[in-house]
């Protein structure tokens, strides 16, 4: 265990690094002890104010008004850094144009009625037969060799595959798709010196012209994609959305539906092998209703979307502490998700729980995940399809522990090698 780790029982509250390499990768006891003893807690080193407990998350998702997702000047990405190397490569692409994610209703809300649509029941029951034969075949890919690293070649691949064939972006583009995810990842990571700013600033502009021209493309001559639809979209009395917007908007699909999804999962499987009680129970009755639970007790748990930034429009008063206006505060979503008011053995994963899907892991209010229901979708139809294929999944032997990523928005495994058996 890391020294930070072991110190953190004794360690002063006020001593606290939150933002320690360590700490993000392995947050549980920290979490713990901010909801216990600081609910509001400045983070000396960054400034941020970690909000963690399960009610004051809600609340503050609740209340955009104070809550701001609209970051202005408060710079929290690597890329508005002033260093003429990245302001250089930058000003090659489009500036950043807050919507969804980014922007606060009612503006936000016009974003979310652009794609609406594609994101409907009737939309995701006809993409169930695409996440069965996708799954089918990340499994036929490894299942003589009785062993795959999961992250790379089934959790992230998954809900990439499902994306690009809805964006309309081809099969051999998946790499680029997945290295323009990471270099957003980074972007808003808080943890890239200045290599990475420039590397992330190169991937993002890479992004921004491969996606103008197909959009350019589909404005001619539109296609049954996302993209076509993002581009061509109307809506009574409203203008249609400039390439600036349909790009905010793509990164936002592209960024927030991968790697959340492939974390998801990928830590489903470390919850299965570290939970073999919980493991027996699926294998008894691996039903749709039993993996639907399993799916909500691994979102719950993992919460891969641990923090998002918000911004103080105003001074407020919380749990005695003030924060001023124009300070960025984090909505814990992880630390939440742990929180004993709500959930009862809160760390113990626990597929038969009462209040499942009271979690938090989509957040709630106006920003509510718009990608929840396919995601649900990917990892349900993921799973049935893993469980009816493979069984008994271990840890490799003699491989190292599995770690966890040193991010601040993104919690998840760095990678998982994992050894299975295939069903007979
Ligand atoms: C397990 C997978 C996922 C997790 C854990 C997750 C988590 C979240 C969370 C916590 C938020 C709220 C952020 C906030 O309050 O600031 C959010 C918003 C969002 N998510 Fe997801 N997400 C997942 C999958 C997806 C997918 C598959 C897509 C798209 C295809 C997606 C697209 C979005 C978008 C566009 C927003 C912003 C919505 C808005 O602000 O109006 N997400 N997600």
């Amino acid at each position: 265990m890391s020294e930070v780790l072991e110190k953190l029982e004794q360690c002063p509250i006020h001593e606290l690094s939150p933002m320690h390499p360590d700490l993000l990768r392995c947050p549980a006891a920290l979490n713990k002890r901010l909801r216990d003893e600081a609910p509001v807690f400045q983070d000396p080193s960054s400034g941020i104010y970690f909000i963690s407990r399960f009610d004051d998350v809600v609340a503050m998702s609740q209340d955009s008004k104070t809550f701001s997702s609209v970051m202005g000047g408060a710079t929290t990405r690597a890329v508005e850094s002033s260093e003429p190397e990245v302001v250089e490569i930058m000003a090659q692409g489009y500036a950043d144009v807050p919507t969804m994610l980014t922007q606060d209703p009612p503006l936000q809300r016009r974003y979310r009625k652009f794609v609406d649509g594609v994101f409907a029941p009737s939309a995701l029951n006809a993409l169930e037969p695409m996440i069965d034969s996708i799954s089918h075949e990340l499994i036929d890919r490894i299942e003589d060799k009785g062993e795959c690293e999961f992250l790379s070649e089934f959790g992230v691949p998954l809900p990439l595959t499902v994306i690009a064939s809805q964006i309309g972006a081809p099969i051999e583009d998946l790499p680029k798709l997945r290295r323009w995810t990471e270099a957003f990842i980074d972007n808003l990571s808080q943890q890239v010196d200045l290599e990475g700013r420039i590397k992330t600033a190169k991937s993002i502009v890479e992004f921004q012209h491969y996606f103008i021209s197909r959009l350019e493309e589909r404005r001619d001559k539109p296609q049954d994609d996302i993209l076509s639809k993002i581009v061509n979209a109307s809506i009574e009395g409203d203008l249609p959305l400039n390439n600036g917007e349909c790009l905010s908007m793509l990164n936002q699909i592209l960024v927030a539906g991968n790697e959340t999804t492939g974390a998801a999962l990928t830590q489903g499987i470390l919850l299965l092998i570290d939970n073999p009680d919980q493991y027996e129970m699926i294998k008894a009755d691996p039903s749709p209703q039993m993996i639907a639970n399993f799916v909500e007790e691994v979102l719950r748990v993992s919460s891969p979307s641990a923090n998002m930034y918000r911004r103080t429009t105003r001074d407020v008063e919380m749990h005695g502490v003030s924060i001023p206006e124009d300070s960025i505060c984090f909505a814990r979503f992880a630390s939440a998700n742990q929180d004993e008011s709500q959930f009862q053995d809160a760390l113990k994963f626990d597929i038969t729980r009462d209040n499942l899907k009271t979690h938090v892991a989509f957040g709630k209010g106006v920003h509510h995940c718009l990608g929840a229901a396919l995601a649900r979708r990917e990892m349900n139809g993921g799973c049935k399809v893993l469980f009816q294929r493979l069984e008994n999944f271990r840890l490799q032997p003699n491989d190292e522990a599995p770690e966890f990523m040193a991010n601040a928005l993104l919690h998840g495994l760095e990678r998982l090698n994992i050894a299975f058996d295939v069903r007979r």
